[in-house]
């Protein structure tokens, strides 16, 4: 893709899954990336979180493309040490051009015995934390007077929820249908200095979110003929599930100059599944 090299990209949730995927993928498009994850578990959530190895697997793998990434040890949750691990890596690169707010978690299966936890974890990661991201790197982005490209990681639950009672589910789609607002707000307001904003809604994603014992035990619930928070999801397309590099293909373009008027959208990555 034409001009993309030199840039600079701050993606969060970049252990693993997406967030790896798109540092790689950029990378390999001559994008240098500041890329920061908790690197630890939240109490709430019931499959694990990306490990410091995984964070420095993924550096690796961006050395491979030839380019560097600063990989930092942050929670989006906590404003301050976000800035602070993003300041560190502009510090190394002096530019910021692509901010990819990426990181989010869910609790699968039921409620835990402290529901105001399942909620406040999920909105505090997945909506605030997206703001957090965006607002740590927007001011070098503006004042690098070149534009940019804001990407925000929603779901195909931030389109259509899907029935549910439990405080994490009910808070994954609020914050997922959040940051379309949040999307709106920023993008009118870009605009006019060439920096685009859009959502992404990818369906179901092979990425640790999906890929551990507790999303396995749904599914084979599901199989079985029970009623739970995935039974009745399926996509429109032949297709169980996108891989995390399509949608790093996806966010390639969405980032680059091909896509140059492409603002404020709501870009359903689903397979079908919302035309289902
Ligand atoms: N996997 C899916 O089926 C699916 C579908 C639609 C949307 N999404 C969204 O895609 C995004 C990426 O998820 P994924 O599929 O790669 O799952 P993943 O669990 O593999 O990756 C999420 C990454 O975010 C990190 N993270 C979690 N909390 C964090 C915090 N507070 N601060 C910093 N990093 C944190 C994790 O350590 C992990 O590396 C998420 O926003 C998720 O909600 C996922």
């Amino acid at each position: 893709m034409a001009g993309m090299e030199g840039r600079v990209a701050f993606i969060t949730g970049a252990g693993r899954g997406q967030g790896r995927a798109h540092a790689v993928r950029l990378a390999g498009e001559g994008v240098d990336i500041i890329g920061i994850d908790i690197c630890a578990d939240v109490a709430s959530m019931t499959y694990p979180n990306a490990t410091e190895a995984d964070l420095r697997e993924t550096a690796n793998l961006v050395a491979a493309q030839g380019r560097k990434m600063v990989a930092r040890k942050a929670d989006v949750r906590d404003y301050h040490g976000l800035r602070a691990a993003f300041e560190e890596g502009y510090r190394e690169f002096g530019r910021v051009d692509i901010i990819i707010a990426n990181a989010g978690i869910i609790r699968m299966g039921s409620e835990s015995e402290d529901f105001l936890a399942d909620w406040n974890d999920v909105i505090d990661t997945n909506l605030t934390g997206v703001y957090h991201t965006v607002r740590a790197a927007l001011p070098e982005m503006r004042a690098g007077g070149r534009g940019g490209s804001i990407v925000m990681t929603g779901s195909t639950a931030g389109l259509k929820a899907s029935p549910s009672l439990l405080a994490s589910g009910n808070a994954y789609a609020a914050a997922k249908r959040g940051l379309v607002g949040l999307m709106q707000g920023l993008a009118g307001y870009l605009a006019p200095e060439w920096i685009r904003v859009n959502t992404i809604h990818p369906t179901g994603v092979a990425s640790g979110m999906t890929l551990n014992d507790a999303m396995r035990e749904l599914m084979e619930q599901a199989a079985a003929g029970g009623s739970n928070s995935i039974s009745g999801m399926q996509n429109a397309l032949p297709l169980q599930m996108l891989e995390a590099e399509d949608v790093a293909n996806a966010v390639a373009y969405l980032v680059s100059d091909e896509a140059k008027f492409i603002t404020g959208t709501e870009w359903a990555l689903d397979a079908g599944f919302m035309v289902r």
